[in-house]
């Protein structure tokens, strides 16, 4: 039993001890929390996390020196570093939510936009009244169950013409002069083209129910009405018991779609070697509804296409029994249905690519 005294020096002697551990402790805690209080950026925190309650931290070394304190000191000791820890801990993390809500604020403030000022305008495209026409072509045709077929432009003399019923020493041949690459090869001069290519990959399996858009060319001297270079949709019918009646709806409900209800159509006697008949064909115009204007040229009719019943040695030509099988082709002028539908007067203004006739085509406008 230690006397009374004596204990009593004991426990001052502890008390004694304990104050300066706190003093040691307080002073890591103190300084911690005062370099907290400073840190400007969730970096800065996060190294001072480390510094002080990291692994290697300062309030780590405190519990370490636990060890090799006397037993009766360890519980308080350990205490008094516990508490310290966790005033460290609480402080970080205030800190930590402050900065957090600082920086936030300061990305929002640098990535703010601007709404109020006012947008660059972008120079938008239009599309060719050209593609317009052949677009509305092409719905049209589908409605009726037709498919769309497609050729080169660069052509050879067989399908652009011997095919056709043009052979080589055909006066009608004068009518297509064209840029020849060689002696063989051209530059197409109608979408004719096309429908032979069709026609012999049919191999004598009927019907055959097409359009056939494209570009074509021809040797002429260019003026308002004339270009080198045009675009055409020729259509072709081939199958049992097809009538010029056929045609002539056909090309009713095509001029109604096109050009407003109510078009006649008018069929004038033509020729062509690949058509037997051949018809050049008139609506009645629609700018006068028939009575006579300045673009029908009092006429009350408008010439837009040309058209026949598929001649029989051409069916022949390509493998269809002229007996068992008949048909119909048309062919119009994609720039001459664009000038009476929108009123251009110069062919010319679909090739010089003009922005201020260009952009009179702007759609979403
Ligand atoms: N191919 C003719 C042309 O270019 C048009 C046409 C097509 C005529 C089909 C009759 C039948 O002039």
């Amino acid at each position: 039993m230690v006397p009374r005294v004596e204990r009593s020096c004991v426990m001052e002697r502890f008390f004694v001890v304990m104050e300066d551990y706190m003093e040691q402790i307080s002073k890591v805690q103190e300084e911690a929390i005062a370099k907290i209080a400073e840190a400007e950026s969730l970096k800065e925190l996060q190294e001072l996390r480390i510094a002080y309650l990291g692994k290697k931290g300062s309030i780590q070394a405190l519990m370490a020196e636990m060890k090799s304190l006397p037993k009766e000191e360890k519980p308080a000791f350990g205490q008094m570093v516990n508490v310290a820890k966790q005033a460290v801990a609480a402080a970080m993390d205030e800190k930590q939510e402050e900065l957090r809500k600082k920086e936030l604020a300061q990305q929002l403030m640098d990535e703010k936009i601007d709404i109020t000022l006012a947008g660059r305008n972008m120079d938008r495209g239009t599309q060719h009244p050209l593609l317009m026409i052949q677009q509305e072509l092409e719905d049209l045709f589908i409605g009726m169950g037709y498919k769309i077929a497609e050729g080169p432009e660069v052509e050879s003399d067989y399908y652009n013409f011997e095919l056709a019923n043009l052979p080589k020493d055909h006066p009608a041949r004068d009518m297509q002069d064209t840029f020849y690459i060689d002696p063989n090869t051209l530059l197409r001069t109608h979408t004719t083209a096309i429908q032979m290519r069709e026609l012999e990959k049919a191999d004598g399996k009927l019907p055959i129910k097409l359009i056939c858009p494209g570009k074509v060319y021809r040797r002429d001297d260019d003026d308002a009405t004339h270009s080198h270079q045009f675009m055409q949709c020729e259509g072709l019918v081939v199958g049992e018991h097809i009538t010029l009646a056929d045609l002539k709806g056909t090309l009713e409900f095509m001029a109604d779609a096109m050009f407003g209800s109510g078009r006649e159509v008018r069929f004038r006697p033509s020729y062509f070697p690949f058509t037997e008949p051949s018809v050049e064909v008139d609506v009645s115009c629609p700018f006068c509804n028939g009575k006579g204007c300045s673009v029908c040229k009092g006429s009350g009719w408008i010439e837009i296409l040309g058209a026949g019943m598929v001649h029989p040695h051409v069916l022949e030509m390509n493998g269809f029994d002229p007996e068992k099988c008949s048909g119909f082709a048309f062919g119009v002028g994609m720039e001459r249905v664009a000038m009476l539908k929108y009123g251009i007067d110069d062919i010319r203004n679909f090739y010089t690519n003009d922005m201020r006739f260009l952009k009179n085509f702007d759609r979403f406008d």
